[in-house]
């Protein structure tokens, strides 16, 4: 359906399940099934929707799989084969329908299915919906239903052994990750066979529910839609927006059919309208092409993070689980989330949220790091796979692009696996039959939204190149991922100046409550076995501290599990404050071309959630409690925000704004001593205007003017805090800017930091007295559910009080029995 009017054209996707109200008989086969392995040696009962390790847990079987070295453990599991069994009566309502589908909305992943002893059909893929007609099959009284899967580990490696012609890397993951082979041979979740920041767990079951439909077929009126088109004057409907852009106006449809004087038809589903266009075009002193999202005609920065699968297990994903996860975003003034290409495509509700809370989505299909074959029966399951996410999720107006791959453009342009250059055309050609005249040519049956090869890729200028660009990376064109552990992410000079950044981060770990019921007392320390057994990413522990080295002193209790403890807090310091830096480079420079690059239109961090209890780049442990990143997002996605840096010992202060609207604003530099709560003077700058959409420089001088006019304070001793403010008062967060590395820094002093804490109608709070300015000023109340206000704070001032937003019942009791306050002067 098209609406156009004056002005902008709003393009609906809307896709009506033409059939769905014309299914008068639905029987769900949801429940309690049973389950066996191959010998039978295990059978027990099993619910549906769910998978064999859930199953296993939840009947005694087996422990909680993420606990401690489970998942090398459970290994078995995935190399058996499993058969799920229900027995259902055969109504004779059912019987008498002229047609029987069985419908399997998910089966994960390699299955023969058997009705009443005799084959119903096959599945091989976990992305596809399948539908076998059953009519004739049923029984009268009982009826039974066998599904019977075959370990998809096995079938991955048959597979590869039957693709004898030429290598389809990467043949395995790394040591580091303990996960299993050929992953790229089945169409399932591609990390469950183990990713660097999770688990193998190559997961089998029925993962999403089964049903028989019955029809009639005098009822299957084919409802034709197109030629049915409204037109709406653009001016008559609200658009939806962006978080942070506006709101979220939701119409309802009602589309009833009758015949015959009967109702045979009756739908509702939420409308929204919005336009996007994704604007890839010459800019003036820069070669290359822009890359930014324009919604609603509107150029929009995209703020946000990465979405990972929430569990290994689907089944534990409840919609607490998403709704908490995606308020997060939404808290941290996130507008966008890109759903990575190595998870699943998520369950309607993701995206029903997306919706409802302004979060533009970035779909990934699902490839990732890898190479594909391509023979026909690939092809063919994938493009089934496609035709159906696109009809399942584009009436969504919370996704606004759709991406074939994650990284494969950039695995072939830069030779990840090491392909002798004469092969290279082949796997060139299988790239492009993939992606683009497959999944490409597949999905632009959707035209309203950009439709892009991989990510990162040039975009457009990948496309002039054949699809698989020289340098992917380019900044001048499209989007970019990039990762340094070893240079200085305090030095903004070592990332690029992208058009759009899609991935970046800096790894940590979760905190010790996280941890507690996945270990024991001797995994509490960073060189445990657990410690090394959680980390699957090479060389990742050592280099979080590395990183952390270069600015901090690291911890050295001599109580071990204190060191731990305070181990893992220095690796959320280095973490965000490395995330702060870098995605305030990328706001900053949204207005600039500097030496022909910039105009940066967005910022996406990897990664938003976390699969398990383990070191890894999120900002929200597994759980959902917030690491100092999360909070730190907080301030650095803030509408307006002051950005401060040093450029050849010149102190700059921008001003980004995403407002709509101008601003006059002015910025507040405070100079502080470390040895002092009063700061030993403050600067303002004139009044600047700052156009909406906007990164503007307001203050600029060299640091050692700055200093000289401002007492005996030295780059050693003192460190600033600014803010914005015009005549109303403060704008946006305060920030800071260090001098020196604190672990340079001089008289610096233990803060001794006292707490009271106080309920009142409002939820609780505790009131902070510090005895000096402390840095990364980190409460944590353990296993108490919920969040703080604010967290991992410079804290200049004697006082402050941070509000506690519990998620469960607590009392003050448990949480000041519970609190602790850490900040980095506490650790050595
Ligand atoms: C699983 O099924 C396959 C195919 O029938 C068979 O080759 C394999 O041996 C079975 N595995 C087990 C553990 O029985
Ligand atoms: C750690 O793992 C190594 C190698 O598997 C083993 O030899 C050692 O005993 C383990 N140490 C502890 C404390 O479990
Ligand atoms: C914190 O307490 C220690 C030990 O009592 C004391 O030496 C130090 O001066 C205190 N810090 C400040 C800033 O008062
Ligand atoms: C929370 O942590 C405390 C202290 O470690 C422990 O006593 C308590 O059992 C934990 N509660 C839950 C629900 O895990
Ligand atoms: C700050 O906290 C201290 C210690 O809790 C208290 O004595 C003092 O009154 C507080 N000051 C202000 C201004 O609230
Ligand atoms: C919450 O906790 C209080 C105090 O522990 C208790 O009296 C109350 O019953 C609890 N409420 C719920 C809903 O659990
Ligand atoms: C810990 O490190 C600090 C700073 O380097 C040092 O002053 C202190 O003596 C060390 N303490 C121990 C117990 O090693």
């Amino acid at each position: 359906m098209t609406l156009c009017g004056n002005g902008i054209c709003v393009v609906l996707c809307w896709f009506l399940g033409v059939s769905s109200g014309l299914r008068p008989v639905a029987l769900s086969l949801d429940g309690k099934w049973s389950l066996s392995n191959s010998d039978c040696s295990v059978s027990l009962p099993a619910e549906v929707p769910g998978c064999v390790h859930s199953a296993l847990q939840q009947q005694g079987f087996i422990q909680d799989p993420y606990f401690r070295f489970n998942d090398v453990s459970y290994r078995w599991i995935a190399y058996d084969n499993w058969t799920y069994t229900t027995t259902f009566a055969g109504s004779t309502q059912l019987r008498a329908s002229q047609k029987v589908l069985l419908v399997f909305d998910g089966v994960d992943t390699v299955a023969s299915i058997w009705l009443n002893g005799l084959a119903v059909g096959k599945t091989d893929n976990m992305f596809r919906r399948y539908d076998f007609t059953v009519s004739g099959l049923l029984k009268d009284g009982d009826n039974v239903l066998k599904v019977s899967l075959l370990s998809p580990v096995l079938y991955a490696s048959e597979r590869r052994k039957a693709h004898s012609a030429y290598r389809v890397p990467p043949e395995c993951p790394p040591d580091v990750q303990k996960g299993e082979c050929h992953v790229n041979f089945i169409r399932k979740e591609q990390s469950s066979f183990s990713w660097d920041w999770g688990p193998s767990f190559p997961t089998m079951g029925l993962w999403k529910g089964v049903r028989l439909e019955a029809f009639d077929v005098l009822q299957l009126i084919q409802l034709v839609f197109e030629s049915f088109s409204f037109f709406l004057q653009s001016s008559q409907v609200k658009l939806w927006w962006p978080n942070g852009h506006g709101d979220q106006p939701c119409y309802r449809l009602t589309v009833r059919g009758f015949q015959g004087g009967f109702l045979v038809l009756n739908t509702e589903s939420k409308v929204y309208f919005r336009s996007v266009e994704l604007v890839q075009e010459p800019v003036v002193g820069s070669p290359g092409l822009s890359f930014y999202f324009r919604i609603n005609g509107k150029p929009i920065f995209l703020k946000g993070s990465n979405w990972i699968p929430a569990h290994s297990f689907q089944d534990r994903v409840t919609p607490a689980v998403l709704r908490n996860l995606l308020q997060s975003a939404v808290d941290a003034r996130m507008n966008a989330l890109r759903v990575w290409g190595g998870g699943v495509y998520e369950q309607d509700l993701f995206y029903s949220i997306c919706d409802e809370m302004g979060i533009m989505v970035w779909q990934d299909f699902m490839f990732a790091c890898a190479m594909y074959p391509t023979e026909g029966d690939f092809i063919q399951t994938v493009r089934e796979e496609v035709i159906q996410q696109v009809q399942r999720l584009k009436s969504h107006p919370s996704i606004i692009a759709w991406s074939g791959n994650n990284e494969n453009e950039a695995a072939l342009a830069t030779d990840w696996f090491n392909i002798p250059v004469s092969q290279r055309p082949a796997y060139l050609k299988d790239y492009v039959t993939l992606y683009v005249d497959n999944i490409r040519a597949v999905g632009q049956e959707d035209q309203s939204r950009p439709f892009l090869v991989s990510s990162p890729s040039n975009g457009a200028e990948s496309e002039q190149e054949g699809w698989v660009a020289s340098n992917p990376y380019d900044p001048h064109y499209g989007d970019t991922h990039f990762y340094s552990y070893t240079l200085d992410c305090w030095d903004w000079r070592t990332f690029p100046r992208t058009r759009f950044a899609s991935e970046y981060g800096f790894q940590s770990w979760p905190s010790f409550s996280t941890l507690l019921p996945v270990s024991i007392k001797e995994d509490w320390s960073y060189n445990s076995n657990f410690s090394s057994h959680r980390q699957h990413h090479e060389d990742g522990n050592l280099r979080m501290l590395l990183q952390a080295a270069l600015h901090f002193n690291l911890p050295n209790a001599t109580d071990p599990v204190k060191r731990f403890t305070d181990t893992l807090y220095i690796t959320q310091v280095m973490q965000a404050q490395c995330v702060k830096t870098q995605t305030e480079f990328y706001r900053r420079s949204q207005s600039e071309i500097i030496e022909g690059k910039g105009r940066t239109m967005g910022a996406l961090y990897w990664q938003l959630n976390d699969v398990w209890q383990a070191p890894s780049w999120s900002s929200i442990e597994f759980g959902g409690k917030w690491k100092m990143l999360h909070y730190f997002a907080q301030n650095f996605f803030a509408a307006v925000l002051p950005v401060g840096f040093e450029d050849g010992d010149t102190l700059f202060i921008y001003a980004v704004s995403d407002l709509s609207h101008d601003l006059k604003l002015r910025a507040a530099v405070s100079v502080y001593s470390w040895s002092d709560l009063d700061p030993v003077c403050t600067l303002k700058s004139d009044l600047h205007p700052i156009s909406g959409g906007s990164a503007t420089a307001i203050f600029k001088q060299p640091v050692a003017a700055l200093l000289a006019g401002c007492g005996s304070c030295t780059r050693l001793t003192c460190l600033l805090t600014f803010h914005l403010e015009d005549s109303s008062g403060q704008q946006g967060p305060r920030n800071h800017h260090f001098l020196c590395s604190p672990k340079d820094a001089q008289g610096v002093q233990r803060p001794n930091i006292t707490v009271r804490h106080s309920q009142d109608e409002a939820g609780y709070s505790v009131t902070l007295h510090s005895a000096s300015v402390a840095a990364f000023v980190w409460l944590d109340v353990g296993n108490v559910t919920g969040r703080f206000g604010s967290n991992g704070f410079l804290m200049t001032s004697r006082n402050r009080t941070v509000r506690f937003n519990a998620w469960c019942n607590t009392s003050v009791e448990e949480l000041s029995r519970s609190l602790t306050v850490t900040s980095l002067r506490d650790l050595y």
